[in-house]
């Protein structure tokens, strides 16, 4: 039985802006085994990026308890999730937030200068089969080019969980795929426990398990017996 990476028990978020208040998550019991890539789908509005902050320690929850390997990241204040994240988690973004001024290398070092146990840039640059771009700009890049320095710089320093919003949500197919392959390779490599949030349903095929959200809630669970490769899917 592989460990358990997080564990959730009635977990709720309600947003107070003003006098309204907005329930994102309401009641969200959840098990993830280490090494799984999980996929979250669910429409607009239902929780899916709510949680996955959550789970990167971005935002508290309103109730219920989170764990992170039996360590409960509901009772951390915003120190013990600052340093929860820098040991643990990196993270993809629909947008890659490299620094245009920067080469692909140097965009990926900034992040490597600070762990505590990174790879070389180059060496997570292989990961995504960019190596031989390492010294271009971002901006010379392409934007699944860039989402893919995007993913190195998130692997660099060797997180246990990569957590993935809507990572191939600004990218035609197949750029998309590549991008999905480069996620799928580093959780075949590393055993990287990978959540990937997408409006693409077809995504769910390479997934472990799939989590299905409606209105705050998960609405069904769904484990995959055999996974698909990236390069098998079509969207
Ligand atoms: N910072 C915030 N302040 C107030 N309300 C928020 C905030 N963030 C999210 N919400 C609300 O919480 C609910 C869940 O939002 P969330 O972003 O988690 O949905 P989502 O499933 O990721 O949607 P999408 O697919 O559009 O990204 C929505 O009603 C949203 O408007
Ligand atoms: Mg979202």
């Amino acid at each position: 039985m592989p460990a358990v990476v997080f564990s959730a028990e009635s977990l709720t978020k309600t947003y107070v802006t003003g006098e309204a208040e907005v329930c994102a998550l309401r009641g969200v019991d959840l098990e993830i085994p280490a090494g799984e890539v999980v996929v979250l789908l669910g429409p607009s509005g239902s929780g899916k990026s709510t949680l996955l902050n959550i789970m990167g320690g971005l935002d508290h929850a309103t109730s219920g308890q989170l764990f992170f390997r039996g360590q409960e990241l509901t009772s951390l204040d915003d120190r013990g999730l600052t340093a929860y994240r820098r040991q643990h988690v990196g993270f993809v973004f629909q947008f890659y937030n490299l620094m245009p001024s920067l080469t692909a290398y140097e965009n990926v070092a900034l992040v490597t200068e600070i762990a505590d146990d990174p790879m070389r840039p180059d060496e997570a640059l292989a990961l995504v089969g960019l190596d031989a771009r390492m010294n271009h700009f971002s901006a010379q890049l392409s934007g699944g080019e860039q989402q893919r320095v995007a993913i190195a710089r998130a692997v660099a320093k060797r997180p246990d969980v990569l957590l993935c919003d809507e990572p191939t949500g600004a990218l035609d197919s197949k750029t998309g795929i590549r991008v999905i392959e480069a996620l799928l390779g580093v959780n075949a490599q590393f055993g990287t426990t990978t959540l990937v949030i997408t409006h693409n349903a077809s995504i769910q095929a390479v997934a472990d398990r799939v989590l299905f959200f409606a209105d705050g809630q998960i609405s069904r669970i769904r484990k995959n017996e055999a996974r698909r490769t990236a390069a098998e899917l079509v969207w």
